[in-house]
């Protein structure tokens, strides 16, 4: 590829190829126009790997633990190697533009989406997302910062309007935008699905051209959400360069017609192809063709990284009695649902098929040189077990066969168009392409062979986003097809799990017919849901099993055995894009495991993993408490690492972990109600209303122990002289911390600034800082943390519109591993203003 003259290409395009440019032209790709040797570029999910253009029987990616994971190890080292692995696994798959880091803001524990975003806080949030987009830039992929702005719930979120103050915008929900633009000028910007007081982000003006452009100074491309672009007009008019995915719903001729009338101006059509072509010549140095084969890397010094990340982001909750680690040589009774379950990412488009897993039994198998039991307990899934891997085809092959035709099954001398061999029977077909395929209304066939190990009463299950039959044996033991009930699968637009069961005999062959028909034969009603496509299919199965026997089970072994470690949590059935969760609890049945496994043996070490907290019943009954998050590939491992001390944990929360529900501060005010949600906690999201109201969570935010000791003292604060701006001055706080334990480890120290009292009411104290140190026994080091005096003094003054920094004595902590608390101050003498980023 050449580098553009972008200038002169703009003086040579005509409308049509303008238009054209503004817009995806499939579900990846952006245009491409030959005659001026315009390339096409092409985009990928973001943000935990890179999956490619398939969701459907796509090439497996490195799969990254979730952004909460990220967001516990609160490095930024780390981060940035995150990002670089991230832009090598994009260029891989050919791709020249990462979307992601997700930065939202998780306003409450239950959000779909709360696992895909690093943190409750906006300093922690964005500079982490700085860093990994400084690591993805740096070798010359696009980052994407997204979904701008107040995307935080899933209910109705394409029709919901955010209502937020200006205050609580600029301070908690911008703010995260804010610092990582401050660290790296990511190339492109995602809009949010939702409104922002009044207008949908992607058409809104104020936000897309007043902040991001006029006051950040920002200059890269702005993307909508897929099928979050809703005018022609107003949202190229506001900003908005490109639409995505294609084929356009408003741009292409309605486009040309707006700008033919002037409704839209040349020069603004102009501008949003000025920034297409700045990106192209951005990604010009990767050398990347267009449509470009897809690979999998899965290098093993990749392995490593994932490794590292999954095992440092494990939060040490709890360790009475010094339980963990747990002893290699001793014999170990693993339980639990969540044990040989890889819960390596949350559901959604973050969701990628991954080279490999681990999950925690074999991790821990691999370590222990002593027995290693395993009990179920009990199940966590809410959809059954995929049946796909248990069936094999006439010829043997494990999975079945996908059989595509344009007619319904009821038709004779149908075509077969497509024939697959497929293992997993769970697929979304938004990106599954055939030309012969005749328009969005087609069939499938699905057959394959099931052999039960065991005799019982089976339970089948389908969701689909269209209608599906399954039958075995030629009865029909589930119909989905009629009277259709919205679920949460697939982004929210699937049908729930319809059931049907059937008695089955061990080592008998039963033959599976799945007939699925596209999302246009379905009659669900699809309003405030995003429709992807084609549609999406799932069918799964298992045996009949009572959770009460499983549990009797688990507790009369865990009496008597010399280590045990429950694993329990949530999986991406129950948290997903698209779907917030209802409750915060764990899947039926696991708080009755733990508190029984508990009582039959107190030393039991419970290991939860979840992208965002859940209420623990249990905890004042457990003395060792791992948070292992949804892990990545190398989940399993990462787990075990910790759990038996070849890494001392050093992850600390991200999030506020509330007692329950209600003590959360958007309790009352999440879910679209008249489409529209009430941001009605105002700034006091997550630890600034848990510290302000006096509440005490179950874990605080920052909350996180390690297997050695650390020591704080002799905090200076200095700070630097007032100028008439607030540029360039700082404050710094210099602190030893000293391990004074007997294992090396890794303390975060952590910078809080406690404001003076100012004319609004603001929070006890918010984070301003931060840095990882790793520390061998009786070693001391010097820890330097600098901020601008701005960040660390601002807030914003809706009257004047723009950050105050109110003259007056500002306290500053320093805090760590356990409750030690270093205290210092500084004094600002004027009250100073500011705008910009
Ligand atoms: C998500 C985006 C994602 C896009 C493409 C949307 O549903 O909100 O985050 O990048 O799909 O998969």
């Amino acid at each position: 590829m050449v580098q553009l003259d972008v200038e002169k290409v703009i003086s040579e395009l005509t409308l049509g190829e303008k238009v054209a440019l503004t817009a995806g032209i499939d579900f990846w790709h952006t245009a491409s126009i030959k005659r001026l040797n315009i390339p096409s570029l092409r985009t990928s999910d973001g943000p935990n790997g890179v999956r490619g253009t398939r969701f459907f029987n796509g090439i497996p990616a490195a799969c990254f633990p979730c952004s909460t994971a990220l967001g516990a190890t609160w490095d930024t080292d780390l981060l940035h190697k995150v990002g670089q692995l991230m832009a090598d696994e994009a260029i891989a798959k050919g791709t020249h533009v990462i979307l992601g880091p997700t930065i939202n803001t998780q306003r409450s524990p239950l959000g779909g989406r709360g696992f895909e975003s690093f943190s409750e806080d906006g300093v922690l949030s964005g500079t982490l997302a700085g860093h990994y987009c400084k690591g993805i830039q740096e070798k010359g992929v696009a980052a994407t910062l997204k979904h701008f702005v107040c995307n935080d719930q899933e209910h109705e979120r394409m029709a919901v309007d955010s209502i937020v103050t200006q205050r609580a915008m600029r301070e908690i929900y911008l703010l995260p935008f804010q610092i990582a633009l401050r660290i790296c000028q990511a190339k492109c910007f995602m809009t949010a699905y939702n409104k922002v007081n009044g207008r949908h982000a992607s058409e809104n003006k104020e936000i897309l051209d007043g902040i991001l452009r006029k006051e950040w100074g920002w200059n890269g491309l702005v993307m909508s959400d897929w099928f979050g672009t809703y005018t022609t007009s107003d949202a190229i008019n506001a900003g908005l360069d490109l639409e995505m995915p294609g084929k356009t719903r408003w741009r292409g001729q309605a486009l040309a017609h707006a700008v033919s009338s002037n409704k839209v101006p040349e020069f603004v059509l102009d501008e949003r192809v000025r920034n297409l072509l700045n990106l192209i010549n951005y990604a010009d140095g990767l050398g990347i063709p267009e449509n470009a084969p897809e690979k999998a890397l899965n290098r093993p010094q990749d392995r490593e990284l994932l490794r590292r990340c999954a095992a440092e982001s494990v939060v040490l909750m709890k360790n009475q009695g010094n339980i963990l680690p747990l002893n290699k040589a001793k014999s170990i009774l693993v339980i639990g649902p969540n044990a040989k379950l890889a819960a390596y990412c949350g559901g959604g488009s973050a969701s990628l098929d991954p080279y490999y897993t681990v999950t925690p039994f074999e991790g821990v198998t691999a370590k222990s040189k002593g027995e290693v039991r395993f009990e179920q307990g009990v199940y966590s899934h809410d959809q059954l077990p995929l049946l796909g891997p248990h069936m094999k085809t006439e010829d043997g092959k494990t999975g079945f066969m996908f059989r595509v035709f344009n007619e319904p099954a009821s038709q004779s001398n149908r075509e077969l168009v497509d024939e697959l061999h497929l293992v997993s029977s769970s697929g979304f077909l938004m990106d599954y392409v055939n030309p012969k395929i005749k328009s969005m209304t087609y069939f499938v066939d699905m057959e394959g062979y099931f052999t039960p190990e065991e005799d019982g009463l089976y339970d089948f299950g389908v969701i689909v986003v269209g209608t599906g039959r399954l039958m075995i044996d030629g009865e029909v033991v589930v119909d989905n097809t009629k009277n259709q009930r919205q679920g949460s699968a697939f982004f929210g637009t699937a049908t729930v799990e319809e059931k049907g069961s059937k008695q089955l005999k061990a080592g008998q062959t039963y033959k599976v017919v799945f007939e699925f028909g596209t999302a246009p034969t379905s009659d669900l009603d699809t309003r405030g849901i995003v429709a992807f496509g084609p549609g999406g299919f799932r069918f799964g199965a298992t045996r009949r099993v009572s959770n009460e026997e499983l549990i009797a089970n688990a507790v009369e072994q865990a009496a008597n055995a010399d280590q045990v470690v429950i694993f329990a949590g949530l999986t991406s059935e129950w948290e997903t894009e698209g779907h917030d969760r209802e409750h915060m609890d764990l899947p039926p049945g696991s708080d009755e495991l733990i508190s029984r496994v508990l009582k039959a043996n107190p030393n039991a070490v419970v290991v939860i993993q979840s992208g965002t907290p859940v209420t623990m019943p249990w905890v004042n009954d457990a003395s060792a408490l791992l948070q292992a998050w949804f892990g990545g590939n190398e989940c399993g491992n990462g787990i075990a690492d910790v759990l038996y001390g070849d890494v001392n944990p050093s992850g600390k929360l991200p999030l506020s972990f509330p007692v329950r529900l209600e003590d959360n501060p958007s309790f009352l005010n999440f879910r679209s109600e008249r489409g529209r949600v009430l941001y009605g906690e105002d700034i006091y999201v997550g630890y600034r209303y848990y510290e302000r109201a006096k509440i005490t969570p179950q874990f605080s935010f920052g909350h996180g122990l390690s297997y050695t000791s650390f020591a704080r003292s002799g905090l200076a604060v200095e700070s630097s002289p007032e100028g008439s701006t607030l540029d360039n001055e700082t404050v710094t706080a210099t602190v030893t911390v000293k391990n004074t334990g007997k294992v090396p480890g890794s303390e975060i120290v952590q910078l809080w600034i406690v404001p003076p009292k100012t004319v609004v009411n603001r929070p006890v104290r918010e984070l301003k800082g931060f840095q990882k140190v790793a520390l061998q026994p009786g070693e001391e080091k010097k820890v330097q943390i600098t901020v601008e005096k701005k960040l660390a003094t601002s807030w914003w003054d809706e009257q004047r519109n723009a950050w105050a920094s109110e003259k007056g004595i500002y306290g500053v902590l320093v805090t760590g591993t356990g409750e030690e608390k270093l205290k210092g101050e500084f004094e600002v003498k004027k009250t100073r203003f500011w705008t910009g980023l």
